[in-house]
């Protein structure tokens, strides 16, 4: 019986020895300890020996049933810790490795242009003013001396939504509506950067809607010089120092004077390219003295007051400095032309 005992201990050691997993403890331990198992039958069966033998034997059997509960324990503890650390290298973050980029959009260079006009203006005195894309005829027409029928309406295709009200073709009806605002009583100095849109038919430099900057000074004595001196500091910060600047006599029904104003080309200095179309002049915006008639229906008196207006294109100013080929590219989103520009 002692040896049988001594047999099954040893055995049962060394299959706890041996096991890899916990599911394996839990079978040794139903095979040696359990009801059925070999220790439990011989306990049962002590009433069949000798009265010597009895305390002898079940002492024996139960140091045996505790030195395998003990094993089977302390391996429990081994396999168990060994497990959670399996685990734990399994799911363990490295936070050393470099992150997955995150895509970064980059500023749109319409933007970019509209920012660094309207930085430049402020840094003159000038603030910043807005107006409604949605205009009544009258902002967008009557207020800039085009009453109905004038055929100077011509010259801007739009988009009637009733009689009197369409998307504004231009950003001039912010000045009529700044210059109300202001109650006669100058100096008024805004810039107007907004949507436009106009009746065209898209293609590489139209676009039926696209952006425009309004510029607007009303002060006493303001004359032509000044808007020359303005602009041209203007162009010398966007395009560069060296260039030169020229007013040509042109026509607007809210300006008198009026003038476009071109720049020597930055690309070949002036002596003709194919990006001033061999003139050596590019042409940048409209502007000129506020009309009297504009000054007046906006509360102001022409005889006290003068201003000078410009209107440019942040679409044709970004072609030009970024090399763009096709306005188109400004609205079809993608991503390869846009990212081109850096965020800034
Ligand atoms: N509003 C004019 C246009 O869209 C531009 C302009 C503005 C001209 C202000 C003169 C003065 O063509």
């Amino acid at each position: 019986m002692k040896d049988k005992l001594q047999a099954l201990k040893s055995e049962a050691l060394q299959a706890i020895q041996q096991a890899e997993q916990l599911s394996q403890l839990q079978d040794i331990k139903v095979t040696y300890l359990g009801k059925k198992g070999p220790i439990t039958e011989i306990l049962r069966g002590m009433g069949k020996l000798s009265k010597e033998e009895r305390p002898v034997i079940g002492q024996m059997a139960n140091d045996v049933r505790e030195a395998i509960q003990a094993a089977l324990d302390e391996k429990h503890a081994t396999l168990e810790q060994a497990r959670i650390e399996e685990q734990l290298a399994e799911q363990a973050i490295d936070v050393t490795l470099p992150g997955r980029p995150v895509n970064q959009g980059s500023q749109h260079p319409l933007f970019t242009v509209i920012e660094e006009v309207e930085d430049l203006f402020i840094g003159l005195g000038f603030s910043v003013a807005e107006g409604p894309e949605v205009e009544t005829d009258y902002y967008n027409f009557e207020a800039l001396n085009l009453p109905k029928n004038h055929p100077a309406r011509d010259m801007q295709d739009s988009f009637y939504l009733t009689e009197e009200i369409l998307l504004r073709t231009h950003t001039s009806p912010v000045q009529a509506r700044t210059m109300e605002a202001y109650n006669g009583q100058g100096p008024v100095k805004v810039i107007c950067p907004g949507k436009v849109y106009r009746r065209d038919t898209d293609d590489a430099t139209h676009s039926h809607q696209f952006t425009q900057i309004e510029g607007l000074y009303v002060d006493k004595n303001v004359r032509l010089s000044d808007l020359k001196g303005v602009l041209t500091v203007f162009v010398k910060q966007l395009f560069g120092e060296d260039r030169d600047v020229r007013l040509r006599q042109h026509y607007f029904p809210f300006t008198e004077p009026s003038v476009e104003m071109d720049i020597s080309c930055f690309k070949c200095g002036g002596s003709g390219c194919p990006v001033c179309k061999h003139s050596g002049w590019i042409e940048i915006l409209g502007a000129g003295m506020v009309h009297p008639n504009v000054l007046r229906m906006s509360g102001f008196d022409p005889e006290v007051y003068t201003g000078f207006a410009f209107g440019m294109g942040p679409e044709r100013i970004a072609m030009l400095k970024y090399g763009v080929d096709d306005i188109r590219h400004y609205y079809t989103n993608d991503q390869r032309f846009l990212k081109q520009f850096k965020r800034v």
